[in-house]
């Protein structure tokens, strides 16, 4: 396990919460803990039963001839149940951002075939909370142009990864559609790091830069925990497993939960109206 500062160790204890209910949760609390530390961890909101019954469902619903590419797909397709691979450079969506990761697109309409219904609602209403809008906005069907698109990313053993980075793409189509200047990510705890039966890796993992140090929480949470980082901070997901083979026929390594706010898309490469792609530069 990393050794961390004391001050990045007082941080995470400063900006832990436990609680039993969403309305427990203060906008206050949450605002001034996420200005002084960039980060936050909420405790207590999804049963970590819910999550080790939910990857149990993923494993057996994975199916590598479902697999769709990293790209191609129509954007109605991706409010329903809809799984995906993405490897390579993701340079079509506007940014050039290497990565080896599945996606289990699950909207809260479809058919609830993970059990993760209410745990998305919840993770939803948290970041409706910190915003500052409706607790229930977009949360069971499209507010105002944008969806709640509930999904799980699997980094699989043998190099699943997401090269450090900081956000820019959905909150630019989120500041130019007017809905918030600011861009915090609720991350649901769906995998641990390390040896005891809730690991699902050793090596590798989620990661937010805090204080100079990368701080791989997934050492320190629990299952069901909701993690919430700014997206201005430096992030990514670190190699998984490397001494593993990787194997497209299983979805093993590490998983992760999210909620983020979606534009409604009509049609395809939508997207390109928002966030222009790079054109004819060299990246390094
Ligand atoms: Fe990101």
């Amino acid at each position: 396990m990393t050794q961390y500062s004391d001050k990045l160790y007082k941080a995470v204890n400063k900006s832990t919460i436990e609680i039993s209910s969403i309305d427990q949760l203060n906008s206050e609390w949450l605002n001034s803990t996420l200005d002084k530390y960039t980060f936050c961890i909420i405790k207590g909101l999804i049963d970590p039963d819910v999550i080790r019954s939910a990857k149990e469902k993923i494993k057996e619903y994975h199916s590598p001839d479902n697999e769709r590419p990293a790209t191609g797909e129509h954007p109605d397709e991706l409010m329903n149940n809809f799984q995906k691979l993405s490897i390579g450079g993701a340079e079509h969506s506007g940014v050039y951002r290497p990565r080896c990761m599945r996606t289990f697109y699950n909207p809260v309409w479809a058919e609830d075939i993970f059990g993760l219904r209410e745990s998305f609602k919840i993770t939803a209403q948290v970041r409706n909370i910190l915003y500052g809008f409706d607790k229930d906005y977009a949360v069971d069907e499209v507010g105002n142009e944008f969806w709640t698109a509930s999904r799980i990313h699997n980094y699989p053993s043998g190099g699943g990864f997401l090269v450090s980075h900081k956000d820019n793409i959905v909150p630019t189509v989120q500041k130019k559609s007017k809905l918030s200047n600011q861009y915090f990510q609720p991350v649901i705890l769906m995998s641990k790091k390390g040896t005891d039966q809730d690991c699902d890796f050793k090596t590798g993992g989620g990661f937010f830069e805090v204080f100079g140090e990368r701080f791989f929480y997934e050492e320190v949470c629990e299952l069901g925990d909701i993690i919430i980082y700014s997206g201005e901070t430096i992030h990514g997901v670190a190699d998984i497993d490397l001494e593993k083979p990787f194997d497209s026929r299983k979805a093993d390594g590490r998983f992760a939960g999210f909620v983020t706010l979606y534009k409604k898309f009509n049609k395809k490469k939508e997207l390109n109206d928002f966030v222009e792609p790079p054109k004819n530069k060299v990246v390094i």
